[in-house]
């Protein structure tokens, strides 16, 4: 099978497409020839150096959209020829930027017939992370005030929608040009980071939503109400942060995204009735995997980016 594969970490042009032995699946997996895979930040950052693999040669991609070819010992759930979507288990599952891949059965969930596989690709990783976040973490109620940083991003555009379908009041912040995007997502309100602090624009929030972490984590502690919930999608820094969180009443989370067959399935049927739908910023095929990550490597897209393995 085709893949892309990496033999050291760097800049994008370690990335080479390579011809690999197709993967078998084991006990309680399936394999899926795979149609579409999201890429996240999270590739990029593996790609670059070692994060949690220390495994070379590496092939990247968590996302993944596809066809169900065959099912290991065990599996109940799929049969061939089921189109599924899902998240390979996090970190150690990696390997969807290829034509086949191997994952528990239990990683996925089928795939709405109402989206197409590039729409499939492109949620898994991002939206159960939002969902973890909001759900499960802070466990989000009708009518509290969510704060969303990075709102126009992978993560952030996906987690203004489940915020507001589960009738929350959603603010984000994004440069300007993004705005009226966040607003035709359903955010409430929209900061612009760039000219204001968000300090001074936002009070009394209930849970704040930071794929940032820096600055940006220690200064959301301001603006939480009292018994509210940070929840963090990257290490802090702030040795004062703890003292200072107790000060104030409010917890903080740090959040890694976990494999969630669950997860899943509340997000296919968000999908499915249209309350959840990616923005897609460009599709590359999988051959383009550089160009695809040199432009997520810039920081400033828009929603999601997309490899399409194989469209038919
Ligand atoms: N812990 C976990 O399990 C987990 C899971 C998923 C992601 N993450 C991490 O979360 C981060 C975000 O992921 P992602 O997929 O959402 O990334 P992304 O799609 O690449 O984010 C790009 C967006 O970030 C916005 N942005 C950048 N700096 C900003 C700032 N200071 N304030 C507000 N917006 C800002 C940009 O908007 P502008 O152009 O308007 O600045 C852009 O739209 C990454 O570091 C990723 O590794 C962690």
């Amino acid at each position: 099978m085709r893949a892309i594969s990496q033999d050291e970490y760097g800049t994008p042009e370690v990335l080479k497409e390579t011809e690999l032995p197709r993967p078998e699946p084991g006990p309680s997996e399936i394999l899926v020839s795979v149609r579409a895979a999201g890429l996240n930040p999270t590739d990029w950052k593996h790609r670059a150096h070692r994060v949690f693999l220390d495994r070379l040669p590496l092939v990247l991609g968590w996302d993944v959209s596809g066809v169900v070819e065959a099912v290991g010992y065990g599996v109940t759930l799929f049969k061939p020829g089921d189109e599924v979507f899902g998240m390979l288990p996090y970190p150690h599952g990696v390997g969807a930027h290829a034509e086949y891949v191997t994952g528990p059965a239990r990683a996925f969930t089928h795939k709405p017939a109402s989206i197409d596989h590039v729409q499939a690709g492109a949620l898994p990783l991002a939206a159960l992370t939002a969902w973890q976040a909001l759900v499960d973490t802070a466990r989000v109620q009708p009518g509290q005030r969510v704060l969303v940083h990075a709102a126009a991003g992978g993560v952030g555009h996906l987690a203004v929608q489940i915020a507001k379908s589960l009738g929350a009041y959603v603010i984000g912040t994004a440069s300007a040009p993004k705005h009226e995007f966040l607003r035709s997502l359903g955010a409430d309100e929209v900061i612009d980071y760039r000219s204001v602090d968000f300090r001074d624009a936002v009070r009394d929030v209930d849970v704040v939503l930071d794929p940032l972490s820096g600055d940006t984590r220690v200064r959301s502690l301001d603006v939480l109400r009292p018994g509210g919930v940070l929840v963090s999608l990257l290490p802090g820094a702030d040795p004062e942060e703890g003292a200072k969180a107790e000060a104030r009443g409010v917890r903080v989370e740090t959040l890694l995204v976990e494999a969630d067959q669950a997860g899943m399935k509340a997000l296919a049927e968000l999908a499915a009735s249209g309350a959840l739908r990616a923005h897609i910023e460009e599709v590359f095929p999988l051959p383009e995997a550089a160009k695809a990550h040199a432009l997520g490597e810039t920081d400033r897209t828009t929603g999601k980016i997309v490899l399409v393995v194989d469209a038919s």
